[in-house]
Order: structure tokens, then C-alpha cells, then sequence
């Protein structure tokens, strides 16, 4: 990235470099980056040893740094040089589950931070302007990203596309389902967290291949999902247990790995993380959870929105959804690519008119869908063309996997219907068989 701004306005230079060890070393400008980071979401300082396991991990996925370093300083002795990036940024590069057997390349956003005493001077912006600009130059469809706070994207195009819910399940006496038999197939044994480890990436690619709206997962993931150390915890955690789903042939499709939390009024555990290729691998590892001895609840911070637990368990009242929170935030960056990598319910043609802040995705679009897939024509703009229906790219990019409907987001005030019918056009061609579900933090 290079920038060429005010340098009295802007006195910051955006550096890129890869996350890789040199010489099997971790660099020192990745050292300095990494410590930026963790100062921005006060987290531990890494230990140089853990910066390596991250590094390495990183390098799997391709990762890409940004750090902004302000120009000709010094900085008294003592404090932190200007070698130490103010800001900082990254991306990898993988895919997301579009439905139809589809896996989109998308650039994934992560790592964001901007030192406290160089806030709101406009560091997240010219990093955001500058590598959407790349990622769209380098023929990418779609950015996604996880938002620590839900107010900082939407201005920058971005719009929530998965949702995760927190769950509590009353599992004292036992877990009852309405259907004993549908959470009976198969075996789940305990395993070694060790043995997640090595099996997360296989287990994860099914799911991945399976689940519609599922982004792909960080090399990292087998750490954090077996507990042997992430980001913010480098150290294996001990009190981590794990079980495995063994289909009908004896092959392993689907995990749990979990925690007891201590609590004085319960006792509970926390699903760390659950992976399941089929529903019945899904149902039968809560039925392994619901047994647990001197548990009274499982609790779990990565539901679907439509859980089929809820619905398989006698007393649907011991299943609280105590949270929803918006969790995938996607944006579009090519929109006849991104709208012709979907399939559709209905067949039909619309003609939207898309407005965008940066303008990637901006323009008249007629989308014609035939047997459930779409072709993209942008249309010129000179008035013999009229749009059915405008929106924002961050309202279409929550559209785009089916989250929320065009009636509801019409609704909320933020878009128009240019022509009657239109919105219940675009809801029956949107139309998703399932609710999106993501179950990747990055
Ligand atoms: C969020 C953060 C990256 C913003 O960086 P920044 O350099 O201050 O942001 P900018 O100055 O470029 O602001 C760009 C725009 O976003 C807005 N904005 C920035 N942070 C915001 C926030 N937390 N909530 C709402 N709006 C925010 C600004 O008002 C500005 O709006 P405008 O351009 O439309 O007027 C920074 O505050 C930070 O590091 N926070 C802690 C770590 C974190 O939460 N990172 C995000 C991880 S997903």
C-alpha cells in the first residue's frame, strides 16, 4: 500500500509485508506489528516464542500486514519508537459458502487497530480505502469481516450477513429429545484435544463444503479448537474436553470440544467449539452433552439462528436463546460477480440501482435469472433504463446470503421501491432455503 496523501494531514506511511518467518526467525517488523495488536484489543503481550506458532500459522493462510508508522518523529527515550506501527491491519484470502456447491473467494478483514493517542484522524479509513481498492483491483467479489463493535463498517460498505446466537440448555436430569432415535446414530467416544487438533481441518472443510453462509477458518483453529493456545490464551488449557461423532462406517463427522466454567449458582459448560457435518452427528453430540453428570447447563456462544436442538428436545422451554449478535459482516466489491456466483429460487429479472461510499460496487444492474442462475448486465445510466428497486451496497450485501428480507430492510427505512412488486420480486428470487451460519471469528 502507498500512500500519497497531505503529509501534514496524513503524516503516516501504510507498509504491507507478509506474516513469515526470515531465516526461521519471527522479523522484527512483524515483532513490533504483532505487539501493536495486541496493544489495540488489550490483549498479553506475546512472548516471543508464541509470536512464532502464530507466525507459522499465518504463513499457511497467506497473511498480509499493514502497519501505519508515523514520518519523521523521534520519540523521547523509553516509549515505544516509530518503529512500532500506530496502526494496524490485515487480510487472508479464502472462501465463503454461497449455497449451490458454491465457494466464493473472499478477502478477509482482521486485526484492525489504531493506536488510542492516533484515533479518529482517519488511519481506519485511508487503510480500509486503500486495500478494498487492492482487493477489488485483484479480482476479489466480496470483503468480509468480524466487527468488534456493530457501528465502525456499514460507512464503509459492509453489512451483517450471519447472525450467532448464544444458547442456554437446561441439562440437569438429562437432555430429553421427542425423537430419541434421531439423536441416536452413530457413536461419540472422548478423545484426546489433541487428537481435534488433528482432525479439525478435515472435520471443518466438510462442514465448510455443507453449511450455507460458512466462511473458511484461519490455520489457528486447530489450536483454539482443541485448546492448545490462540491469541489471547497461548497456553494449552487443561481443563478442555473433547468428543467425537463416528458415523455409521466408523469415520469421524463431528466434534465437541468443551469446558466446565465455574459459577457459584450452577454448574455449566462451555462449548468451545462444535462441529458437525450432518444434522444427525449435530444432534447426537448435544445428546452426549445433555448426559452429562453434575452438569445443569450447556451454554454456547455459536448457534444458528434456526437450531434444529430447539426443536428435537422435549421441553423446548430449556433451550434459551439469551443472545443474538450480528456475526459475519459481508461487502460486496464486484456485484455481477458476486450476484452470478449464487443461485436462485425463482426465476425472474430485476433491475436494482446499487449506491456505494467507495465506489466498487456502484451502478445499474440487471440481474435475469434462468433455471436458478443469474447473468449481471450493468445497464448505462442514462435514463432509458429504470431501476426497480435502490439500496445501499451494504444493504445488498446483507441481502446477498438471504439474513434479513428486502420487505423487512424496506421496512427499516433503507431502501426504495421504485416500481410496486419489486420487493416481493427480489425476496421470492433471494429466497434461502436455510439461515446463513458462519462459525468463524477472524
Ligand atoms: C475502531 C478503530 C479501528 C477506528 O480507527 P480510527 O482510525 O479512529 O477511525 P477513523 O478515524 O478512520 O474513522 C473512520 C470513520 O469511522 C468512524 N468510527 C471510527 N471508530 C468508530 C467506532 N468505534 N464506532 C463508530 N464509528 C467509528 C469515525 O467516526 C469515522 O467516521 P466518518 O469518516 O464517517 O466521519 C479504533 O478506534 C480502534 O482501534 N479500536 C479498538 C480496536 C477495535 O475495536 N478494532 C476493530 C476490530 S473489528
Amino acid at each position: 500500500m502507498a500512500s500519497e496523501r497531505n503529509p501534514r494531514s496524513f503524516p503516516y506511511e501504510l507498509r504491507t509485508f507478509p506474516s513469515r518467518l526470515a531465516e526461521g526467525k519471527v522479523p522484527d517488523e512483524v515483532v513490533k506489528w504483532q505487539h501493536a495488536v495486541s496493544l489495540g484489543f488489550h490483549g498479553n503481550a506475546p512472548l516471543e516464542r508464541d509470536m512464532e506458532k502464530y507466525v507459522v500459522s499465518e504463513e499457511v493462510d497467506g497473511r498480509m500486514m499493514t502497519g501505519a508508522y508515523v514520518k519523521d518523529v523521534t520519540t523521547p527515550a523509553g516509549a515505544w519508537g516509530p518503529e512500532y506501527p500506530v496502526a494496524t491491519y490485515a487480510y487472508h484470502r479464502k472462501s465463503l459458502n454461497v449455497g449451490g456447491g458454491t465457494l466464493l473467494p473472499v478477502h478477509q478483514i482482521t486485526a484492525v487497530t489504531v493506536r488510542s493517542s492516533h484515533r479518529r484522524r482517519g488511519l481506519l479509513r485511508a487503510m480500509m480505502s486503500s486495500d478494498l481498492a487492492q482487493a477489488k483491483a485483484a479480482g476479489l467479489p466480496m470483503a468480509a469481516l468480524t466487527a468488534s463493535e456493530a457501528t465502525i463498517y456499514g460507512r464503509f460498505g459492509f453489512g451483517v450477513a450471519t447472525h450467532a446466537c448464544r444458547i442456554e440448555v437446561a441439562v440437569r436430569g438429562g437432555l430429553e429429545f421427542i425423537v430419541p432415535t434421531a439423536a441416536g446414530h452413530g457413536v461419540v467416544e472422548i478423545a484426546d484435544p489433541l487428537v481435534v487438533k488433528g482432525l479439525h481441518h478435515q472435520v471443518f472443510e466438510r462442514v465448510h463444503a455443507a453449511r450455507y453462509g460458512s466462511i473458511d477458518r484461519q490455520d489457528m483453529y486447530r489450536f483454539l479448537a482443541s485448546g492448545q493456545g490462540g491469541y489471547a490464551e497461548p497456553e494449552p488449557v487443561l481443563n478442555i474436553r473433547a468428543a467425537l461423532h463416528y458415523d455409521e462406517s466408523g469415520t469421524v463427522d463431528g466434534y465437541v470440544s468443551y469446558k466446565p466454567v465455574r459459577d457459584d449458582s450452577r454448574s455449566t459448560v462451555e462449548i468451545v467449539d462444535l462441529l458437525a457435518v450432518t444434522d444427525a452427528a449435530y444432534l447426537a453430540l448435544w445428546n452426549f452433552l445433555g448426559q452429562l453428570d453434575l452438569i445443569d447447563e450447556v451454554s454456547w456462544s455459536m448457534a444458528p439462528v434456526d437450531d434444529p436442538l430447539e426443536w428435537a428436545i422435549a421441553a423446548k422451554r430449556h433451550y434459551k436463546r439469551t443472545d443474538t449478535e450480528d456475526h459475519l459482516w459481508l461487502r460486496i466489491l464486484d456485484v455481477p460477480a458476486a450476484l452470478a456466483a449464487r443461485s436462485y429460487a425463482v426465476d425472474g429479472s430485476l433491475t436494482i440501482h446499487v449506491g456505494d461510499p467507495l465506489g466498487h460496487g456502484s451502478g445499474l444492474f440487471r440481474i435475469t435469472v434462468v433455471h436458478g442462475l443469474a447473468t449481471v448486465a450493468r445497464c448505462v445510466e442514462d435514463g432509458s433504463v429504470a431501476a426497480q428497486l435502490s439500496l445501499g451496497v451494504s444493504e445488498l450485501s446483507s441481502l446477498y446470503l438471504g439474513a434479513v428480507s428486502a420487505r423487512t430492510m424496506h421496512a427499516a427505512g433503507r431502501i426504495r421501491e421504485e416500481q410496486p412488486g419489486a420487493l416481493a420480486l427480489f425476496d421470492a428470487m433471494f429466497a434461502a432455503a436455510v439461515t446463513p451460519h458462519s462459525m468463524t471469528n477472524f
